[in-house]
């Protein structure tokens, strides 16, 4: 019997390969999504990777009722929890809705897991809590001084998860800190297809290779790098993904609270990964260079956060050793292909 794993978020960028890793391990991955930056588009594409229907709930994860319904109707084993709200500068401009979201929703999902008796969540945190790291690479212990309402809604989860742990060892928890996720599985069927206009680097290089945007700005150009432009980790999402699966395979082992980096411990300039994506689709891309301060990012912007995987375990170090794919980008524009194809 395959142990049936909920993914809150799952019809989401990340969540739709934690889905795919989740099938192709073994498990019966559940979605629950309540498509607020996603579409159900996603769900015969899903079909198709798995070979199987993945059964789907399409509710919100602040419904206590629908989620109590939920882990009454499926014997869960596990939580993968995926959905929240993500853009840093939203979070700015709406810090309520982004705290009821992701904190109230975190909330709502552990107490129904605790009425339920399901004790194994890994979570979806990100590098956001570190703020603007005062070195490189980042390990987990380093100071966490989150720099957005995004971050600290993210920092504000993984204390609760902290003190949950610590009042009941039954727990099981995982906090995956992600570096910054990137490209698409290799078939193109699922990729980063946000409801609103993307806010990350790739999303819109891929616009910008589609026709459906004119150029990338790009901000930043006296940053402490080698070419001026901010430094990223990115992890191929496929990676990251496994990653899921590893922690899951960790938790089942051994009781109590992981917090994990996931990220590769090297980066990528905003130059090099548009000039990356122009080899991987074959053409050049628009770029604007804002030199105007009104071009210039938020001041919470990092430059630079690179992770340094120093406490994965055995699994995870496994995992992450596939994660040299250097294809990223070539997925991601194949995906971008069949999003434009439809
Ligand atoms: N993509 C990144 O760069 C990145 C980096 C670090 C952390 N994360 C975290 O990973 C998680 C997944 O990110 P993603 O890139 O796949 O984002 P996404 O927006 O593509 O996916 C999130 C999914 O959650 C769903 N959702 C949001 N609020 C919900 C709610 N209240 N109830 C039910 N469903 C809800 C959305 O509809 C969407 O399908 C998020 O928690 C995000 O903060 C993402």
């Amino acid at each position: 019997m395959h142990a049936t794993v909920l993914v809150t978020g799952g019809a989401g960028y990340i969540g739709a390969h934690v889905v795919v890793a989740l099938a192709r391990a073994g498990y019966a991955p559940l979605i629950l999504d309540n498509f607020a930056n996603s579409s159900k588009a996603v769900l015969p594409r899903l079909t198709r990777l798995v070979g199987a229907d993945v059964p789907l709930i399409v509710a919100d994860v602040r419904d206590r009722a629908a989620l109590s319904r939920t882990f009454a109707e499926h014997r869960i084993e596990a939580v993968v929890h995926c959905a929240g709200l993500k853009a840093v500068a939203d979070g700015e401009a709406q810090p309520l809705a982004y705290y009821d979201n992701n904190v109230a929703g975190s909330i709502a999902l552990s107490l129904a897991m605790h009425d339920a008796g399901v004790r194994t969540l890994v979570f979806s945190s990100s590098a956001s809590v570190y703020g603007q790291p005062e070195r490189n690479p980042v390990a987990e212990s380093a100071p966490l001084a989150p720099a957005n309402v995004y971050g600290r809604t993210k920092r504000t989860i993984e204390v609760m998860f902290e003190q949950l742990e610590a009042s009941d060892r039954s727990w099981r928890i995982a906090l995956l800190r992600y570096f910054n996720p990137a490209g698409a599985d290799p078939s193109g069927e699922i990729g980063e297809a946000p409801s609103h206009a993307p806010n990350n680097l790739v999303p819109i290089l891929a616009e910008v290779a589609a026709g459906q945007r004119s150029h990338v700005d790009v901000f930043g150009n006296d940053y402490p790098t080698p070419d001026g432009t901010g430094v990223r980790d990115y992890i191929h999402v496929s990676d990251l993904a496994e990653g899921h699966v590893a922690a899951l395979s960790h938790l089942e082992r051994q009781p109590g609270l992981a917090t994990l980096n996931l990220g590769l411990g090297h980066g990528a300039s905003v130059l090099e990964v548009i000039a990356a994506f122009e080899r991987a689709c074959g053409k050049p891309l628009r770029r604007r260079r804002c030199r105007d301060l009104l071009c210039r990012p938020r001041t919470s912007e990092r430059h630079a956060a690179l992770a340094c995987p120093a406490r994965l375990g055995r699994d995870l170090r496994r995992c992450l050793a596939l994660a040299a794919r250097c294809d990223a980008l070539a997925h991601a524009q194949r995906h971008g292909k069949r999003v434009v194809i439809g």
